[in-house]
């Protein structure tokens, strides 16, 4: 189905998902701030963004649970588009091409690349991890239920999905605003210029463009 744009841009994300995204993407700063916060005292001040240590306690696992929904309704959304297929790994074989920007003779590919999708699974993996864990130590409703080492070594599994989680979230906005120009009004405005597609997703760009 062609969706080309009178203006020749092409439709990335319609008004529902960047809601989607963004309503995502404040709820990981405000739980970033409230659990680096618990994680080490230098980060105290950072509870002051939920209004505070007991409010942050006391949020931290609600707002956890609907990032994880929220977050669940958009990978359900991108799932296919980010299953690695042949050309992904063709692509990532000319890792040092991509890196340096010679995008010339570059596999064509779909609407995202290897390591967006790499990225995407990172996300999905921490994501499960993070709501799995966080419910064995959510205290006073649950964590009654579980042994004191089954409850320890959850923690720990927080507190590393977390870690990579910020990480991966971190080479995202990397990329998202700095890399790739002109990605970042695909979240904004939900369009893309047809130059960008061609030259980022040349595969994705001619299905866009397809029988009208
Ligand atoms: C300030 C923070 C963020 C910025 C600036 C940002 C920026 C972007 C941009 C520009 C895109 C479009 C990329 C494209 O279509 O090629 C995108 C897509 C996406 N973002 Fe974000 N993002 C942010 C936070 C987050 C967070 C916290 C999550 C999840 C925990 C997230 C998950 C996603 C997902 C799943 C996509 C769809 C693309 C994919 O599957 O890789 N983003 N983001």
């Amino acid at each position: 189905m062609a969706v080309t744009m009178k203006s020749g841009e092409i439709r990335r994300y319609d008004a529902n998902e960047r809601l989607n995204h963004w309503a995502v993407a404040v709820l990981f700063v405000l739980l970033t701030a409230s659990g680096l916060a618990f994680f080490h005292p230098a980060f105290w001040f950072l509870s002051g963004l939920l209004g505070g240590g007991n409010w942050s306690r006391i949020l931290h696992p609600f707002l956890g649970v609907l990032m994880f929904v929220l977050f669940f309704v958009m990978a359900i959304r991108y799932w296919d588009d980010n299953k690695i297929k042949p050309h992904d790994r063709e692509w990532g074989k000319r890792l040092s091409d991509v890196i340096s920007n010679r995008d010339h003779g570059l596999p064509e590919i779909d609407k995202y690349n290897l390591g967006q999708k790499y990225l995407f699974w990172v996300m999905v993996g921490t994501m499960g991890l993070l709501l799995l864990s966080g419910i064995i130590i959510w205290r006073p409703y649950f964590a009654e239920a579980f042994h004191i080492d089954v409850i320890r070594i959850a923690v720990v599994i927080h507190a590393v999905s977390a870690f990579i989680l910020i990480l991966g979230i971190m080479a995202h906005i990397y990329a998202g605003v700095f890399w790739v120009a002109g990605s970042l009004r695909a979240m904004t405005r939900g369009t893309v210029s047809q130059a960008w597609a061609r030259q980022h997703h040349a595969l994705w760009h001619r299905r866009m463009s397809g029988p009208k």
